[in-house]
């Protein structure tokens, strides 16, 4: 039986990840090691993502990183038939970190490199653990993007509604730095959540009545703050409010899927139940999981979610998108330069602040 076996590179936001995944020629995939080292030490005093801090963390531990996800693979570097690393979306200096390390990794090696856009390892990484067939429609919920697209097939990909300004990630990092939670925000705004009321706060459901898939989350970003302005920020508080923005959340995702479906079922000729899958760091949310889950029958539809691992930056996912694309001999020179901004849609326009024209 064929092998094909591929390392993986992480470096775009906060995460460092190292993995290699391989697949046999029968289709099967394993995960052979996923090794993911967060940066909660560097930034927890600045209550987000400091880039410059960000790009050093990652070349500290890069190499040992990769040392350790090789070991743990139980494999030689001479088994690898590629080196696969973000080349975007994300910050520039974490990006230039994992490309030159990976180019650097395939030439020795003389193996391809492969530049892997970021948005395409979340929009993939379901298929590591679960077999779907395309097309599916792709909920992206991350710290960066918040998207609906339409997997048609590898490599084709269609977005039909995004976030017109905050990513949803970047909604609960904001919420949470409200309310003193702390750094990662969306983590923190769960835990607390669990032991609040969902009922307590009314926030605004932004775009909800609008005949489109796309989102605008800084108004209820703005909400929070008005509702917090000269209170006593209590621990009961805090819950109250996380748990209330969280049931907003998934009542806005709902809706919007609804017509994500639609769109999805006339672009895809589609009759039957559609298959969702929802990845990205958001997705990692237990109560999201499981009230979306709960309320899928409403909506005719499937949801489907990578393990919680898979959900947040990992190198696994960007090894497997390696593999579908060395399979495809779709490699890259060693002078691709990183691309901090790369719809995974490339006729997709850009439209963050659209809203104020619109
Ligand atoms: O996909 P990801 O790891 O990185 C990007 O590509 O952006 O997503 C990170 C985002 C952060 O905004 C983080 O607060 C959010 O995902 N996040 C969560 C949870 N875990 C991570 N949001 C809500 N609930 C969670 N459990
Ligand atoms: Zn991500």
């Amino acid at each position: 039986m064929k092998i094909i076996r591929v390392l993986g590179i992480e470096t775009s936001c906060d995460e460092t990840s190292v993995s290699v995944v391989q697949k046999s020629s029968d289709g099967n995939i394993k995960i052979l090691s996923n090794i993911v080292r967060g940066q909660l030490d560097v930034h927890k005093d600045f209550g987000g993502v400091v880039p410059e801090l960000a790009a050093r963390a990652h070349s500290e531990i890069i190499d040992k990183i990769t040392l350790i996800a090789i070991r743990q693979a139980k494999i030689k570097f001479k088994d690898l038939n590629a080196i696969a690393a973000t080349a975007g979306p994300g910050l520039l200096g974490g990006l230039i970190v994992g490309t030159v390390f990976a180019k650097t990794m395939a030439s020795a090696l003389k193996v391809p490199f492969i530049a892997v856009n970021h948005l395409e390892g979340h929009a993939l990484s379901i298929l590591l653990e679960h077999k779907i067939g395309f097309p599916y429609l792709l909920l992206l919920v991350s710290g960066g993007h918040t998207e609906f697209t339409v997997i048609k097939k590898f490599n084709s990909y269609k977005r039909i509604g995004t976030t017109l300004d905050d990513a949803l990630g970047e909604a609960f990092d904001k919420t949470a730095r409200l309310l003193n939670l702390g750094y990662p925000g969306g983590p923190l705004i769960e835990k607390c959540a669990t032991r609040g009321d969902p009922n307590k706060y009314k926030f605004p459901l932004p775009l909800i009545h609008e005949n489109n898939s796309d989102f605008s989350f800084s108004g209820l970003k703005s909400s929070v703050a008005q509702n917090i302005l000269n209170k006593k920020i209590t621990e009961k508080f805090k819950c109250d409010i996380s748990a209330s923005f969280q049931k907003t959340i998934v009542e806005i995702l709902l809706k919007k899927t609804q017509h994500a479906i639609n769109t999805f079922n006339n672009e895809t000729k589609n009759k039957k139940t559609v298959n969702v899958v929802v990845a990205g760091g958001v997705a990692a949310n237990q109560f999201i999981r499981g009230s979306l889950e709960n309320l899928e029958k409403d909506i005719n539809c499937k949801f489907h979610f990578p393990s919680q691992k898979l959900c947040t930056d990992n190198g696994a996912m960007i090894a497997y998108a390696g593999i579908e694309r060395y399979e495809r001999d779709l490699s890259n020179k060693l002078n691709f330069k990183p691309r901090p901004r790369w719809p995974l849609d490339k006729k997709a326009i850009f439209m963050k602040g659209k809203r104020i024209n619109a």
